[in-house]
């Protein structure tokens, strides 16, 4: 079987794919390679039409990614690494916004940024007036909840339990000030089907019938499973219940479509799977849902737009720009083929893992209701300072760096997110580490 490599090679590709500037590759045991101070090729790295990249293809990949050899990084989930030549981009943006200070922020950098909205709204398929960048999803999410005003008295706000906390603290807040109820549910661990799932919320709708605003979503950050919020929302909205989507975690991490959730609502970030620099996030309002936002702390800006729903005050423009180069590398690997990728490197240890006793995956196998994130416990210990203790041994005893999860009605866990700069010996590192600490359970 020919290497992808060699494809390269025999159909004159080679050049352009390897034009990419190589970032300085720092993976345990190979030399650090010299970054190429050079723009990013126009021509993008991608496979063969027709043909899922090879093993050697996401060596080219994660060899654009500087990383430490201080740990194996299995923590993907918290925010997403810049490959070389995002880092690179985000250094030049920011030397020449610092050189010219005011002058380019003053003339320049609306219209910039003007642009890097359009290209973010074309590619989530939705109109530019229905976007506006935030600082990252938490303040995209506090913004939906915090100004929402469709509450009534009495009525009840919901959530369930895998939810992210200060989402979930919003929801509270909200629901204090309005002098409405708060009604959670718990979504079945593990759970087994999309039906299953959606069936949950159709019963806590059925026992809460005064909902109005539920929070739910797409990717969560304690087991990664990703909830079906399509059919989620359309049950939502036939009961009259407006829906706000928590999509932190999945935008450039598993197939997404803002139209396909149906929701008025979306908050996002563009500094985890989409590479960004950290730094910045977005929030969706579908047009006709404006009204049902308040303007951000008294602004005085048009009812009739989206950025006078949030109002960050000064941002970091570099961060901004270098969205455009972000968005260039994600797209030169292709979302598909990432998707792919990082789910494949999941199902290298999960596979594994089923197999041992004593470890309990959490997150289930069906393509649909998952992306590169897994959590773990291993059998019975549920408690927070058992799940911390299994990181630190991870960490201390194998090199291998983890996290741990609370807030899950079943215990807490440890999350495992591959990215695209592991490689599979990364995953059969965690597998050798996973069997030796199942078999001392004891
Ligand atoms: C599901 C979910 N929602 C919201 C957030 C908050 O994102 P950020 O910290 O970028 O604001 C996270 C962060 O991990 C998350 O996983």
């Amino acid at each position: 079987m020919s290497t992808r490599r060699q494809f390269l090679r025999r159909t004159g590709l080679a050049t352009a794919a390897l034009a990419l500037p190589l970032g300085p590759a720092s993976r345990p045991g190979s030399p650090l390679r010299t970054p190429l101070r050079t723009p990013p090729a126009a021509a993008p790295l991608l496979p063969a039409p027709g043909r899922a990249p090879g093993e050697d293809f996401w060596e080219d990949v994660a060899a654009r990614y500087e990383t430490t050899d201080r740990i194996t990084n299995l923590e993907g989930g918290y925010w997403g690494m810049m490959a070389a030549p995002v880092l690179d981009a985000f250094q030049r943006h920011t030397a020449r916004v610092n050189r010219e200070n005011s002058f380019y922020a003053r003339t320049q950098f609306n219209r910039d940024a003007e642009a890097v909205r359009e290209r973010v709204a074309a590619l989530l398929d939705v109109a530019p007036g229905e976007i506006a960048f935030s600082r990252n999803a938490t303040e995209a999410l506090q913004a939906l909840i915090g100004q929402y005003n469709r509450l009534e008295t009495g009525e009840t706000v919901m959530y369930a339990d895998l939810d992210y906390p200060a989402m979930q603290h919003a929801m509270n807040a909200l629901a204090a000030r309005r002098r409405a109820e708060v009604a959670t549910l718990v979504i079945p661990e593990p759970a087994e089907s999309a039906g299953q799932i959606v069936d949950a919320y159709a019963e806590a709708f059925d026992a809460h019938p005064r909902t109005r605003l539920l929070l739910v979503t797409h990717a969560n950050n304690k087991t990664g499973l990703i909830h079906p919020v399509g059919d989620i929302t359309a049950l939502a909205r036939a009961r009259g219940i407006d829906v706000i989507v928590d999509a932190a975690h999945s935008w450039g991490h598993v197939p997404f479509d803002v139209a396909g959730f149906g929701a008025d609502y979306v908050g996002m970030n563009l500094h985890k799977w989409m590479g960004a620099p950290l730094g910045i996030g977005a929030m969706y309002i579908r047009a006709a849902g404006l009204a049902a936002i308040d303007r951000a702390h008294g602004d005085t800006g048009s009812l009739d737009a989206i950025d006078s729903r949030l109002h960050t005050g000064t941002t970091n423009f570099a961060t901004t720009l270098t969205v455009n180069d972000a968005l260039d590398f994600q797209q030169s690997v292709g979302f598909e083929n990432k998707y792919a990728r990082v789910r494949h490197l999941r199902d290298l240890w999960v596979r594994e893992a089923r197999t041992m006793d004593g470890v309990d995956i959490l997150t289930p196998d069906d393509p649909d209701l998952v992306g590169a994130i897994t959590s773990f416990r291993l059998h019975g210990r549920t408690s927070g300072e058992e799940n911390r203790a299994l990181v630190r041994t991870l960490a201390e005893e194998y090199g291998i760096f983890t996290v741990a999860r609370t807030g899950i009605a079943g215990g807490d866990c440890i999350r495992v997110t591959p990215a695209l700069y592991n490689l599979p010996p990364d995953l059969e590192k965690l597998v050798a580490a996973l069997r030796d600490l199942a078999a001392k359970r004891g």
